[in-house]
């Protein structure tokens, strides 16, 4: 587990790039954490930094919005809140979010945790104070180890990678 705080929405943008930088498809990335925590505003710097422009609009109405990024990636933005705990998730056709050329970012994965595979890269975010936030990560190990050393060398806070 790597674990961090984020000091600032500028902070969490700085990891933002860091972690897009060590993605590569098909991934599949879950964040988790209270409302307001700072999933959407992770996964928004997470789709400009892989090459979505313009307004990327949160997915809590729509439960998922795709995107082209850079080098025909395929980004997927999904938000699974509205569907509630224990709601049909089936209705989802996971495999299209999952094949080779996609990321795909799911916010409130709880709701649909029955049919989702496991993540590569799961995410908890956690409120410190108003503009800091408590980060955990849990990744294959390699990646765990790259990323902290990474985040260490930009001056991201507290960085901490455990076993
Ligand atoms: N260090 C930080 N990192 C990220 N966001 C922060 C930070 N500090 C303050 N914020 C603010 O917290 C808010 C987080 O809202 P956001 O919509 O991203 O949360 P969320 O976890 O997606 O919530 P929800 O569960 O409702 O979808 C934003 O207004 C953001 O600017
Ligand atoms: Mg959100």
């Amino acid at each position: 587990m790597l674990t961090a705080t984020l000091t600032s929405p500028e902070a969490t943008g700085a990891f933002a790039r860091l972690l897009a930088a060590r993605l590569a498809a098909p991934a599949l990335v879950t964040l988790r954490g209270e409302l307001g925590t700072g999933k959407t505003t992770l996964v928004r710097d997470l789709l400009r930094t892989l090459g979505v422009e313009g307004v990327v609009a949160s997915p809590s109405f729509t439960l998922a919005q795709s995107y082209d990024g850079h080098g025909g990636l395929r980004l997927h933005h999904v938000d699974l809140y509205r569907l509630g705990p224990g709601a049909d998730a089936a209705l989802f056709a996971w495999e299209d979010y999952l094949d080779g050329a996609s990321l795909t970012f799911v916010e409130w994965p709880e709701a649909g945790a029955a049919e989702l595979p496991p993540a590569d890269i799961d995410v908890v975010l956690r409120h410190r104070t108003p503009l800091s936030r408590d980060l955990e990560l849990r990744a294959a190990p390699a990646i765990e180890k790259t990323l902290a050393d990474a985040m260490i060398a930009a001056g991201i806070d507290d960085v901490a990678a455990t076993a």
